[in-house]
């Protein structure tokens, strides 16, 4: 069956990646293959060390791999990169720190202004996150959860097709963790938005995504992707109810496998 161009989404094929100096024996990633569709939510999830930023880097297009095939949307990394299709958000904002929260929201419609294309309204934005009160002040006058919010949004505003998030809110507590996840499901799901989203906690994976990929240490494989049928939007009543916990547990149990099958991850290999 042929696919319109607008069915693609990530294909990930036979992917291997050993760093330079890196043991060849143990790549950082091992014949990764994933398939993510578009506008799809998805997690990657797994013990530290496994792979998750660098199969993050290799999909954004700023790290190169060693063996496979990575299409995005049938283009490549480099090339959907340079038509501005993919937005990263780092576990720490780079915030311009100059530029109050409205002009950082905005960047993205001024580059796209002038490269004649369009962006998104910062004063719309600012409304979707909860900061048009604090629209006129600095980064460093901010929250972490505040700095955060403020780099989603400003990602969102350069409207990619792809979205990467490297453990967002991992610098977060538990309180503002929670609200940023119906906040962030907000935003992508009044867009076109295809997202990977690395974290350390279950609980994230399965509140945000439609599947959650679970990956196994040294080598970083793909051990299990598991479909999370939880119904959307994911309000307080759908966080809460019992399926969400039997979902938990199935990631849980997932991770435990791949612990058991895989070689102890970076962070047990020095004790
Ligand atoms: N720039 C680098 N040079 C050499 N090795 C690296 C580099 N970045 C990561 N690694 C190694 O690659 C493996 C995967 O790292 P990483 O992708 O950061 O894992 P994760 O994000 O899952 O914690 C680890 O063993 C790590 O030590
Ligand atoms: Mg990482």
């Amino acid at each position: 069956m042929t696919h319109a161009p607008d069915d693609l989404g990530i294909r990930i094929r036979g992917l291997t990646k050993t760093y330079d100096g890196g043991d060849p024996a143990r790549p950082a990633l091992e014949s990764v293959d994933l398939d993510v569709g578009p506008r799809r939510f998805v997690s990657l999830i797994g013990p530290s060390g496994c792979g998750k930023s660098t199969l993050l880097r290799v999909i954004a297009g700023l790290e190169d791999h060693d063996t496979g095939e990575v299409s995005l949307f049938g283009s490549s990394p480099r090339a959907l990169c340079a038509a501005k299709g993919v937005g990263l958000v780092p576990q720490t904002p780079a915030l311009l720190p100059w530029q109050t929260v409205r002009r950082n929201i905005g960047l993205p419609r001024r580059v796209n202004r002038r490269a004649g294309t369009g962006g998104e309204d910062p004063d719309e934005l600012l409304r979707a996150v909860g900061l048009s009160d604090v629209a006129h002040r600095y980064p460093h006058e901010l929250s972490g959860g505040q700095r955060q919010r403020v780099a989603i949004a400003r990602a969102f505003g350069l409207g990619p097709r792809l979205l990467l998030m490297d453990e967002p809110f991992s610098a977060l507590d538990e309180f503002t963790r929670e609200a940023l996840r119906l906040q962030l499901l907000g935003l992508w799901q009044r867009r076109a938005t295809t997202v990977v989203f690395v974290t350390h906690s279950v609980r994230e994976a399965v509140t945000l995504s439609d599947e959650v990929v679970v990956m196994s240490a040294r080598p970083g494989r793909v051990h299990e992707v598991v479909r999370v049928d939880l119904p959307r939007p994911r309000d307080a009543a759908v966080v809460t109810g019992p399926h969400m916990h039997a979902m938990e547990d199935r990631v849980r149990a997932s991770l435990q496998s791949a612990w058991e099958t895989g070689a102890a991850p970076d962070d047990l290999v020095t004790l």
